[in-house]
C-alpha cells in the first residue's frame, strides 16, 4: 500500500485517539453499522482531502466498512494528527498523505497522490483537491460521478465554478446543512478556536479586548464563548444585517481601525483576504495577539507584519513574537493557520459526528442519484439533514413532542384567524 505519514510507530496513540473520539459518534457509527451489512458504496473509489484527525478518521472506516476503496490527504498542512495518520495506515488499511508542517510542496504532492487514486468521488474541505483535479488533472474528470465539500470557504469556491460554467461533476454543500452549520461551524469553532488559543498562549480571557472580524456561524461561536469567558467582545463585520445582529447580541461594533487600537486578543474568521493588514499593524497595542481561524491562512497579512518587523521568534509552541522597528510586539499563532486545528484537536468528535453523517450519506446519496443530478452545487437533502436530528436526539436519549393531529393542520391552513 502506497501512503505518506510522518512515523508508524505513532500509531497506537492514535488508536486509542480514534477510538475516544468514535464514542462520541454515535450517529457515524449507526451509518458505520447499516453500511458494514448493506454495503452500498461496494467498490467506490473515494478520494478524501479532509483535516486528518480522530474525528475524520472515524468517517473513513465508515466509508470502507461501506465498501469503499479510500484514500486520505490533508485539507491544510498543519492540522494533521500525525498519530491517526499513522493508525489509520497501520490499524485500519487505509492509505493516507499526510504529514503535520508539511510545506505547500509536500502538500499538493499529497493531494496528487490521493488523485492518483482515480477517484468516482472526491470529498473536499476547502476545495482544494476538486480545484488540483480541474485545473491540472482534466483527463481524470469524466471518471468523477459527482463530490462533496464540508466547509463555507469551499462552497463558496465550488458556486463560482458553477457560475463560471467550469464545474465539471455535481457537489453536495456539506456545510450548507443544517445539521452541520449549526453545530459545526457555531459550538464547534467556538469551542474549538478558544481551545487553541489557551493552548497556544494559556493566557486569561476574562477582561480582555476579544475582538472578531466576521459574524457569520463560526464567529457567532466563538463570540459567545469568549463572552462567556468574561472577554469584552467587539465586532468587526461588513455585511450590516450581520453588523445588526451582532449589536442586538450584545457585542459593540465598530469599524476595523478603531478595533485595532484596543484589541488584546483578535481573531479573523470571514474567509476573506488581509482582514488584518498593515495599517491595522501600526495602530496596534503592544502584546496585542492575533490569530485566524477562518479555513485560508490569507486573512492575515503576514509578509506586511513581516516587512514591518525587526524580528520573528518563536516564544511558545504556535505562538510567535513580532518585534516590530517602533518596539512594540505583535503575536501571531499558528501562522496564521486554523489555530483550532494547528494549536488545538479542531471540533470536537459530538459535533464532527454530525458533519461526517451529512458527508456519508450524501456520499450514498450521490452514487444513488448521480444520473439525474447537474454539474453545480446542491444542498444536503432536507430528509437527510432532519434524519440526521433525530438521530442525534435519539442516541443523546432527548425525546421531544410530537405535533397533534389538530396542530399539524393549524399549521397547514389559512381559514382560521383571530
Ligand atoms: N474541522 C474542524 N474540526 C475538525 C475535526 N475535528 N476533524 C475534521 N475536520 C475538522
Amino acid at each position: 500500500m502506497n501512503y505518506d505519514v510522518k512515523d508508524l510507530g505513532l500509531a497506537e496513540s492514535g488508536k486509542k485517539r480514534i477510538e475516544w473520539a468514535d464514542k462520541d459518534m454515535s450517529v457515524l457509527r449507526l451509518i458505520r453499522e447499516r453500511f458494514a451489512s448493506e454495503k452500498p458504496l461496494s467498490g467506490v473509489r473515494i478520494s478524501a482531502c479532509l483535516h486528518v484527525t480522530s474525528e475524520t478518521a472515524n468517517l473513513m472506516r465508515t466509508l470502507k466498512a461501506g465498501g469503499a476503496d479510500v484514500v486520505l490527504c490533508a485539507s491544510n498542512p498543519l492540522s494533521t494528527q500525525d498519530s491517526v495518520a499513522a493508525s489509520l495506515v497501520k490499524d485500519y488499511n487505509i492509505p493516507v498523505f499526510a504529514i503535520k508542517d508539511e510545506d505547500e510542496e509536500t502538500y499538493y504532492r499529497h493531494i496528487n497522490a490521493a488523485l492518483d487514486h482515480h477517484p468516482k468521488i472526491t470529498m473536499d474541505d476547502g476545495a482544494d483537491l476538486i480545484s488540483t483535479l480541474h485545473a491540472e488533472r482534466a483527463d481524470q474528470l469524466s471518471e468523477v460521478v459527482g463530490g462533496t465539500e464540508e466547509t463555507t470557504t469551499g462552497v463558496i469556491r465550488l458556486k463560482s465554478m458553477a457560475e463560471q460554467g467550469v464545474l465539471h461533476y455535481p457537489i453536495i454543500a456539506v456545510n450548507d446543512a443544517q445539521t452541520k452549520y449549526l453545530f459545526d461551524n457555531r459550538y464547534g469553532t467556538g469551542q474549538s478556536t478558544i481551545d487553541g488559543i489557551l493552548r497556544a498562549t494559556n493566557i486569561l480571557i476574562a477582561g480582555k479586548t476579544f475582538v472578531l472580524s466576521g459574524y457569520g456561524w463560526c464567529g457567532r461561536g466563538i463570540a459567545m464563548r469568549a463572552k462567556g469567558m468574561g472577554a469584552n467582545v467587539v465586532i468587526i463585520e461588513a455585511d450590516p444585517l450581520r453588523a445588526l445582529e451582532a449589536v442586538m447580541d450584545g457585542y459593540r461594533v465598530m469599524p476595523s481601525i478603531e478595533a485595532a487600537m484596543i484589541a488584546d486578543i483578535w481573531v479573523t474568521v470571514t474567509g476573506d483576504i488581509h482582514v488584518i493588514d498593515e495599517k491595522h499593524f501600526k495602530v496596534m497595542k503592544d502584546g496585542a495577539i492575533i490569530c485566524n481561524s477562518g479555513h485560508f491562512n490569507v486573512e492575515i497579512n503576514i509578509p506586511a507584519l513581516e516587512a514591518m518587523s525587526e524580528s520573528r521568534k518563536e516564544v511558545r509552541d504556535f505562538t510567535e513574537e513580532f518585534l516590530i522597528k517602533d518596539g512594540r510586539r505583535i503575536y501571531l499563532l499558528a501562522d496564521g493557520r486554523l489555530v483550532n486545528l494547528a494549536a488545538a484537536e479542531g471540533h470536537p468528535a459530538s459535533v464532527m459526528d454530525m458533519s461526517f453523517a451529512n458527508q456519508a450519506f450524501s456520499v450514498e446519496h450521490i452514487l444513488k442519484e448521480a444520473e439525474k443530478m447537474e454539474n453545480t452545487v446542491y444542498p444536503v437533502p432536507a430528509a437527510i439533514d432532519q434524519n440526521i436530528a433525530w438521530l442525534k436526539l435519539d442516541s443523546m436519549n432527548i425525546k421531544i413532542d410530537k405535533l397533534t393531529d389538530e396542530q399539524e393542520k393549524y399549521l397547514h391552513s389559512w381559514e382560521m384567524g383571530t
